[in-house]
């Protein structure tokens, strides 16, 4: 290949999303008339509330909202954002803080763009969301895994995380609720890792994306809430994707000090300029109204949570974690690598390649573990119908015991 056709070093040190692959896969699979159960997908299966998609439908009709908005957002967004932030996580901050950004994961981005040189790490506790470790090295940073297995619930202690501490380190990610374990982050960790990272100047990515999934009397504990000293060096990141069921219409911010907020409306006026205006008037209904419905999805999420975690515990080699939070459950599946399984008999290797049979022969998508920084594990979103979880349960028990 001429040199100049091959792709920016910056591009290729970058792995793409493998939740996005095993949904694209699963998702060709159907179309070529394949009945997959897909397991693969970070979204819930509810339509987005008919009074937010009323709005919406409305907002398309006037023609003001067929213009630009101010970069950082619609103002009126982001008051409600501010009011939101308080309501939900005691938190009191100004609207001029708040950045609407085209889903969380534009939020992710900038942060780290906006924080990091060349060579500055971050600390990840894994498993982690997948995106993640790619928009560090994307801003030239460089990712420090933390890694706790199910066996300590997949939550860190204080001591991991500063053994990984370097005088490099310039923040720490926290995200509880978690993708991919559900794992939540009890009141006392989430003050002991603030209180560590205030000591220690690091600058708390606080990943709230899930806040409102808990089961079991479980809380989101907000580092926000509890040190409120550690404010100017935190950045919360959160969206109405998962709460109000809004995945495709890419709406999330950022919370942050009011430089790094400017800086992210000056990078962002390069990037995208404003989110839709239309899914701006969407998200503020959902944001200024009330929590009703995302309490209603809480109560079928915890049924399902319950299912599969008994279904996945009942395979003969899986181990599965009761999850407290978000909608995945994140089994281990080391015991199932290397031995026959299926009616072929195959044998997987690693948990990649037992996503893979999965999906050819068992036809369910799930994640491999690897996406998450975690050999060894699947995730398993639940949010999909009931009568689907069970009959993709009743496929992976048959095709494991085969
Ligand atoms: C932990 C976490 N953060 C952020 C996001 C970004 O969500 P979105 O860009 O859809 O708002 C996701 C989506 O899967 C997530 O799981």
């Amino acid at each position: 290949m001429a040199s100049w056709q091959t792709l920016s070093d910056r591009i290729n040190i970058v792995s793409p999303s493998a939740t996005l692959a095993v949904d694209s896969k699963a998702k060709a699979m159907k179309a070529a008339g394949v009945d997959v159960i897909g397991f693969g997908a970070g979204e819930p299966n509810f339509p987005t509330p008919q009074n937010i998609v009323d709005t919406a439908a409305a907002a398309c009709r006037d023609p003001r909202n067929h213009r630009y908005t101010p970069t950082a957002g619609l103002p009126e967004l982001r008051e409600a954002i501010a009011a939101k932030t308080l309501r939900d996580s005691s938190y009191q901050v100004d609207a001029n803080q708040v950045v609407v950004t085209n889903g969380g994961k534009q939020a992710v981005y900038e942060v780290f763009q906006i924080l990091l040189d060349e060579g500055d790490e971050v600390i990840i506790p894994a498993p982690f969301w997948t995106s993640y470790p790619e928009v560090v090295k994307l801003a030239g940073g460089n990712p420090v895994e933390v890694f706790s297995g199910h066996e300590q619930g997949f939550i860190p202690t204080v001591e991991q995380l500063d053994a990984a501490r370097t005088p490099r380190t310039k923040a720490i990610i926290l995200n509880s609720p978690s993708n991919p374990t559900g794992a939540v982050w009890d009141e006392e960790l989430v003050r002991e890792v603030g209180k560590w990272a205030l000591d220690n100047h690091l600058w708390v990515i606080s990943d709230e994306i899930y806040e409102h999934l808990t089961y079991d009397g479980v809380r989101t504990s907000y580092v926000g809430e509890l040190l409120p000293e550690l404010r100017d060096q935190l950045i919360v990141l959160n969206g109405v994707a998962k709460t109000y069921a809004m995945t495709g219409w890419r709406v999330g911010w950022m919370v942050a000090p009011v430089d790094v907020a400017k800086a992210a409306s000056k990078l962002q006026g390069h990037m995208t300029s404003n989110v839709s205006n239309v899914s701006q008037r969407a998200a503020l209904c959902a944001v200024a109204g009330p929590l009703d419905e995302v309490g209603h999805m809480r109560q079928a999420f915890d049924v399902r949570r319950n299912a599969i975690t008994t279904a996945l515990n009942a395979i003969p080699g899986v181990s599965c974690p009761t999850p407290q939070g978000a909608f995945y459950a994140f089994p281990n599946v080391e015991a199932l690598l290397n031995r026959a399984l299926g009616p072929k008999g195959s044998i997987a290797a690693s948990s990649a390649e037992l996503a893979a049979l999965l999906l050819d022969e068992a036809h369910i998508a799930a994640v491999p573990g690897e996406a998450f920084g975690a050999p060894g594990y699947l995730r398993f979103s639940y949010a999909l119908a009931d009568a689907d979880l069970a009959e993709g349960m009743r496929r992976m028990h048959e095709w494991v015991t085969a």
